[in-house]
């Protein structure tokens, strides 16, 4: 050893150097995970005392060399274990520190204006959905951007049909269209599925409409559909009566009128008795004691053809209902105007 100041009292100099080093970090809130390396590589790293005194060992003789090889190797590990315990707790303090950061309490009430809300549209088809579901109907999907086949071709609506009139359809340059009812979402059901099956298909349809409280360019339909072997009128008539009834929470009396649209024959447009005079005739009815509803009837042969199903084993039936108008009439909404709104004055009122 080259130093004058004998092996133990430098011992026991670091020992007190590093207590002291160690209690101000551990008192210290504040201290982190990189305070800790700093203070071992200070106290145990290539360029501390320690590791020093231990280059100097050469010089020592036998006994002496390894006497003092242990005392510095029994401190060396001392140091290490120390070290090691305070990383822990440093590591549980921080640990703790974030996770106070991002308590929650869930029992805290909140301010009800903030709480959001299931848009009336929303709730009104989430229920349908429900009652169909539960008679074993399969909820499908289509894309808002048709091609002509979908929208019209394989609904039996040729090219000169005035549903394609430029003013009800909006057209792609390519020649798709934003789809104009959700009648496309039977087609791909018939090419997707193998009969008996039962579907409904809900979305935005669009239609190049002058806007006005009773009319938008955007409004949404729901489809419904059923194809098995002997379907006749009255499983329609079955299953629209006990949807409506669930629907509107009463028994509701319903009326098939005929009504033409290419893609079903016979075709029919159902009316409801009116919620409002019970069929008595009222303002809302227009004296008429029924209001209309939606459009169904017996799905053409033509159609099942392009679905891929034989019309001579398979029959079906199937309705296409605007969603809009059923939450007006549910919520006592008069204009449409408002459901496509931003305007939150109409929307609290359904949180
Ligand atoms: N697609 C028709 C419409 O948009 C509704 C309908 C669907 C009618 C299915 C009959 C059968 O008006």
């Amino acid at each position: 050893m080259e130093s004058e100041v004998p092996l133990p009292q430098q011992v026991e100099g670091l020992r007190s150097d590093f207590a002291q080093a160690l209690s101000a970090l551990k008192s210290d809130p504040a201290s982190t995970i990189k305070d800790v390396e700093d203070l071992r590589v200070r106290f145990t790293g290539k360029k501390s005392q320690i590791q020093s005194l231990m280059g100097g060992l050469k010089s020592l003789e036998g006994k002496d060399r390894a006497e003092a090889g242990k005392t510095l190797n029994l401190l060396k590990r001392d140091f290490e274990n120390e070290l090691k315990a305070v990383r822990e707790e440093v590591e549980a303090r921080q640990q703790a520190a974030e996770l106070a950061g991002e308590w929650v309490d869930v029992t805290l009430d909140i301010d009800p204006r903030t709480r959001g809300g299931l848009h009336p549209l929303s709730v009104i088809q989430y229920q349908i959905e429900d009652v169909f579901t539960s008679m074993g109907f399969q909820i499908l999907d289509g894309p808002h951007i048709e091609t002509e086949y979908f929208n019209f071709e394989a609904l039996n609506t040729p090219a000169d049909h005035p549903a394609r009139d430029l003013q009800d359809t909006f057209y792609f340059e390519d020649g798709n269209v934003l789809r104009t009812h959700t009648s496309s979402i039977q087609i791909r059901g018939m090419k997707r599925l193998e009969p008996p099956f039962k579907i409904i298909g809900p979305g935005k349809v669009f239609r190049c409409e002058k806007v006005d409280a009773s009319h938008e360019a955007t409004f949404h339909q729901l489809e419904g559909m059923m194809v098995d072997r002997d379907i006749k009128v009255a499983h329609l008539s079955y299953f629209l009566k006990e949807l409506l009834s669930q629907v509107y929470r009463r028994e509701i009396e319903i009326r098939l009128r005929p009504g033409f649209f290419p893609f079903v024959e016979p075709g029919f447009e159902l009316d409801i008795a009116c919620l409002i005079c019970e069929g008595k005739g009222c303002k809302v009815c227009k004296s008429l004691g029924w209001v209309e509803l939606l459009g169904c009837g017996m799905v053409h042969p033509n159609v099942l053809r392009h679905g891929g199903i034989d019309p001579d084993e398979w029959s079906g039936f199937a309705f296409g209902m605007g969603l809009d108008r059923l939450v007006m009439s549910r919520y006592g909404i008069d204009d449409i105007r408002l459901i496509h709104s931003a305007d939150l004055r109409f929307f609290r009122q359904f949180i």
